[in-house]
């Protein structure tokens, strides 16, 4: 870094790092980020942008020492950056950013459950360094299990709160998963669920979902998982106007009860400004009414059907029957989760379910990495 040069244009300063890289910085761009105007203790931007001309020039701009310093024609005001800090943001790169360090990595059936990531619960809950191996492969993954969990519903709940606030819903800020005699979900019947996603139907559906297993001695009650991600990526190369379709359409999602009514519209398939998927929406429990025109059914039936059908194709989904004091924990906005019906009369099955959401997790996984 030490080799870089500078020339300053009419609207930009231009550096060359000496390495075969350069960048360029837009003089609007450096007056709204002059570290002088950050609060010192808040770290937060202090400085108005309307204060200054939206054509704002430099009447000076040198290098020296690995300070680049600005000096401003409107009002001969001061900037210096470090050059280390500039060479860590540059316009039209993203910065690094430690949660993303790892990337995620999509999964098929040949993960298998010995292929989940697991972890101790005693080393997650004791060490710092534990725990942020075991949240760099949850992300990875989409998907963990706990093991050793103590024979209490506080005990799954103590690592979710280790990672950050649980997210509480009409469920609950934690919720008993058994087969219950007044049901207002699936979930608390013993019937099969297939592969879905909890809470669509919420304006940010629940990022990770955290089931301690406390019982699962009735015949039955097995869990299956598969990668939402990569039921995406394999429509888009085989089916794209499947794809399209589904990342294109938003479609309506309820769950009411007695108490409240929660709605909101998806897409299937929710992609960013890139086309990147970051998230699956699919829960065919709180699908509500589809009400778009019905000259475009047809075809969307087909899309909407075609990814239902493989996400129970046994080539994506990996399953597992949980064991008293294991915990799964997966990216609820990614992996798609299920379980088999289960027969009540012939043993006890129970999980303690909470959720804590993606930027939560994201966080602590920075803090971490400090
Ligand atoms: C749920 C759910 C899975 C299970 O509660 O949302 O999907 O194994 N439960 O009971
Ligand atoms: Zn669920």
């Amino acid at each position: 870094m030490t080799t870089a040069t500078l020339s300053s244009g009419a609207r930009m300063v231009h550096i060359d790092w000496g390495d075969g890289t350069d960048s360029r910085y837009p003089y609007i761009w450096l007056r709204d980020n002059d570290p002088s105007g950050f609060h010192p203790q808040t770290k937060e931007r202090a400085f108005d942008l309307t204060s200054i001309p939206l054509d704002i020039t430099a009447s000076d701009v040198r290098l020296d020492d690995n300070k680049m310093t600005v000096r401003w024609q409107a009002d001969d005001h001061v900037t210096v950056f470090d050059l280390a800090w500039l060479h860590a943001h540059q316009p039209g790169k993203l910065a690094d950013d430690p949660a993303t360090t790892t990337a995620q990595q999509v999964w098929r059936a040949d993960l298998g459950a010995s292929g989940i990531p697991r972890a101790n619960w005693a080393e997650v809950m004791e060490s710092d360094n534990s725990l942020r191996d075991w949240m760099t492969q949850t992300r990875r993954f989409g998907l963990a299990i706990v093991q050793g969990i103590p024979d209490s519903t506080e005990a799954g709940v103590k690592v979710a709160e280790r990672i950050g606030f649980l997210r509480r819903t009409n469920f609950g800020t934690v919720f008993e998963v058994e087969s219950k005699p007044d049901p207002n979900n699936l979930a608390y019947t013993s019937v099969a669920l297939p592969l879905h996603t909890d809470l669509p139907n919420q304006e940010i559906a629940p990022g990770f979902q955290f089931l301690h297993c406390l019982a699962n001695e009735a015949t039955g009650g097995g869990s299956m998982f598969c990668d939402g991600f990569a039921i995406a990526e394999e429509l888009r190369k085989t089916d794209p106007a499947a794809f399209d379709l589904l990342a294109s359409t938003s479609v309506p999602f309820r769950f009411h009860d007695t108490d409240c009514d929660i709605r909101t519209r998806k897409r299937v398939i929710e992609t960013d400004e890139n086309g990147t998927v970051f998230e699956i929406c699919f829960n065919a429990h709180i699908a509500d009414v589809l009400d778009i025109a019905p000259e475009k059914m047809d075809a969307y039936y087909r899309a909407y059907r075609t990814f239902m059908q493989m996400s129970r194709d046994a080539a994506f989904e990996v399953t597992l029957k949980l064991q008293a004091g294991e915990m799964v924990v997966f990216d609820n906005r990614r992996v798609l989760h299920g379980r088999q019906a289960f027969d009540p009369s012939t043993g006890y099955r129970h999980l303690h379910g909470c959720y804590v959401d993606r930027g939560e997790f994201d966080s602590r996984l920075r803090i971490l990495a400090r």
